[in-house]
């Protein structure tokens, strides 16, 4: 009987291929809509246009310095392409923190640390006051009107730091600098994390037109028909469009297949009601539906014989790193009861290990493939942009859930696969970051703007 009431509860989490194929359709109008001049402003997958009209060609040369900043590393990068026969890249980069009380501190505070992290790394690399052009990585939703611009719309994934949301990010990062003695910053382009994906992806594999996060934060980008993004004047040649597809389900879209878990994660957000559908798929919320899995077991007494910790009850403990492990499936249920221990969730047998393992994979499987169910519309909707029977494209994917979990990116193929039949689809792990492919988008403005002098 406790088993029946169990997977009761995780039927919730489960959904069919009907579902799926629907979450797939509302996610393709939701774009339509995001694209679509009259209907844009009240839509929810923002479909923002990046001003990267190419994906690289091999030509793009130079040094850059490159800042990322928005996932769970803040780096400084130096990036020198060297173009010739064969195209090099070497990478230096530092990674700086950022302590909690600067995210969610005044605005001036966290540009402040950001420009006093670039002296410390142009310091560190022996070149004190070089002037170098600068790719900025910020990893939030912005509206550009060019690409040296991004009016930051909205905070996610935690961040709150006060007076930026409505400002142009370069700007408060100039300001930042001049507040700061004997420094000079060149900024030439802000980019999204996916855009930077998909670019540095792009310099392996030249049908990589997408990119694609599943961290901290989800969302993806792709190369769209200029005469589709109805935001920027001219019919030709494309566009990339960062689409923001983590807001999807803020006007209902996703309510049908949320339960009470997912609510309560969304409720207890720094955002409440914002960003949905990355809040059901991503590294920073998945761990928390988990967790909110286990106190309703434990209160109805199937789980840790019903005796409700105050570990369990603190937000959260099970990072996604945990989640990751738990999942391996390496690992011996005795080592999953050690990483519950860990977690100070002390009184579980054996059964709690086995249950807990349960509900960490049918929450992360849920999580590929809705993620999956709307990676099935971006392509389709290239491919029909095209008019092709048979649509052949990468995907250019980073993230530390993707990398990390033992399953993640099988459920995303597969459904993936299963969603959009005439896409053969590709997933390209990026193995150095969005910096690089920042420093490629530079380089190309920095070379459209000198041959325009
Ligand atoms: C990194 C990219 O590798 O992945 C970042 O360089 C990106 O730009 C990040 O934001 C996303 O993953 P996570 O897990 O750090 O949020
Ligand atoms: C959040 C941000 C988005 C970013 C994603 C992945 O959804 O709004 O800009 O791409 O996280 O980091």
């Amino acid at each position: 009987k406790q088993h029946a009431e169990r997977q009761c509860v995780l039927d919730t989490l489960r959904l069919s291929r009907a579902q799926l194929l629907e979450v797939k359709k509302r996610m393709g109008e939701g774009m339509a809509r995001g694209l679509a001049r009259d209907t844009h402003s009240n839509a929810t997958v923002k479909m923002l246009p990046t001003y990267v009209r190419s994906t690289p060609n091999g030509t793009e040369q130079g040094d850059f310095l490159a800042l990322d900043l928005g996932g769970t590393n803040f780096r400084v990068l130096l990036v020198r392409v060297r173009s010739g026969k064969k195209q090099r890249v070497e990478m230096h980069n530092k990674i700086y923190a950022i302590p909690q009380d600067i995210m969610q501190g005044t605005g001036e505070e966290l540009f402040d640390h950001i420009v006093h992290c670039i002296a410390d790394f142009l310091e560190h690399m022996g070149m004190r006051g070089a002037s170098l052009p600068l790719g900025f990585t910020f990893s939030f939703p912005c509206r550009q009107s060019r690409l040296d611009q991004g009016i930051l719309l909205k905070w996610t994934k935690g961040f709150r730091a006060t007076g930026c949301e409505g400002q142009d990010v370069v700007t408060l990062l100039k300001d930042a600098v001049h507040r700061h003695e004997g420094f000079d910053l060149d900024v030439v382009a802000v980019v999204n994390d996916t855009v930077g994906t998909m670019m540095t992806c792009g310099y392996e594999d030249p049908h990589c037109e997408i990119g694609l996060i599943v961290g901290t934060g989800t969302n993806a980008c792709y190369m769209e028909e200029m005469e589709n993004v109805e935001l920027v004047e001219g019919n030709t040649g494309h566009m990339c469009v960062n689409m923001e597809w983590g807001a999807f389900g803020e006007h209902g879209e996703l309510d049908d297949f949320c339960t009470p878990f997912d609510r309560t994660v969304d409720e207890c957000s720094s955002n409440p009601g914002k960003q949905r559908y990355e809040k059901m798929i991503s590294g920073m919320y998945l761990g928390e539906i988990v967790r909110n899995v286990l106190l309703d077991f434990t209160a109805k007494g199937l789980l840790f014989r019903g005796r409700l910790s105050e570990r369990l009850k603190t937000r959260g403990i099970f990072e996604t790193k945990f989640l990751s492990q738990i999942e391996s499936d390496r690992l011996a249920l005795r080592q999953v009861r050690s990483i519950l221990q860990h977690l100070g969730l002390t009184s579980s047998t054996c059964d709690d290990s086995i249950l807990v393992k349960e509900v960490c994979a049918v929450v992360s499987r849920r999580a590929a493939q809705l993620c999956g169910a709307g990676l099935a519309a971006v392509v389709d909707k290239i491919r029909q942009n095209r008019r092709l029977e048979q649509l052949r494209i990468t995907v250019g994917v980073d993230g530390t859930l993707y990398k990390l979990h033992p399953h993640f990116s099988s459920i995303l193929r597969e459904t993936v696969h299963e969603l959009a039949p005439q896409c053969e689809v590709r997933l390209l792990q990026s193995e150095d970051g969005s910096g690089k492919g920042a420093a490629l988008i530079t380089a190309v403005a920095c070379r459209l703007r000198d041959g325009a002098e």
